[in-house]
């Protein structure tokens, strides 16, 4: 649900989880999980106003990360992960890191291939032959994935 109580715009990540929900610290105005104001501490016996409830979103957890569905208009389905489970596979979690960039600039990167001989140089790509890397590509259902083994592209 959105990060700012309907009372006083205190940021609600401040508060804290409770059995029936969350409680904002500031006031203790308390949230279900739907995001609707169940309680009003302050006012315990005065009928609490229906505009005190918060956005909630869609939320699921799978493959061990958080999925949250921004618009719940659309219908948008979480990746399928063929290979999750199966136990010759490892799952390794990179530490997050901060990029001080926006969503379309990453997303940009990501399908920018031509930076790897220069930024990833020894890795991805090498400087001694900077033409663009051609993964392979498949599509299956609403599935688009790409591989690329860069250890096969210094063979060649
Ligand atoms: S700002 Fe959240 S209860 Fe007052």
């Amino acid at each position: 649900m959105d990060d700012r109580c309907r009372h006083r715009s205190a940021s609600l990540s401040c508060g804290w989880a409770e059995q029936n929900g969350v409680r904002c610290a500031y006031h203790g105005w308390l949230y279900d999980k739907n995001g609707r104001c169940v309680e009003v501490p302050s006012m315990p016996d005065t009928a609490i106003p229906k505009r005190a409830k918060l956005y909630s979103y869609d939320v699921a957890v799978r493959y061990d990360l958080i999925w949250v569905r921004l618009d719940s208009s659309l219908d948008t389905k979480i990746p399928t992960l063929r290979s999750w489970g199966n136990l010759s596979r490892r799952c390794v979690q990179g530490r997050p890191y901060e990029w001080a960039t926006s969503g379309h600039r990453r997303l940009e990167n990501f399908f920018d291939l031509a930076h790897f001989a220069f930024v990833h140089d020894g890795s991805l790509g090498t400087r001694d032959d900077p033409s663009v890397p051609i993964p392979i590509i498949e599509q299956s259902n609403s599935e688009l994935r790409w591989q690329y083994f860069p250890e096969k592209r210094r063979q060649n």
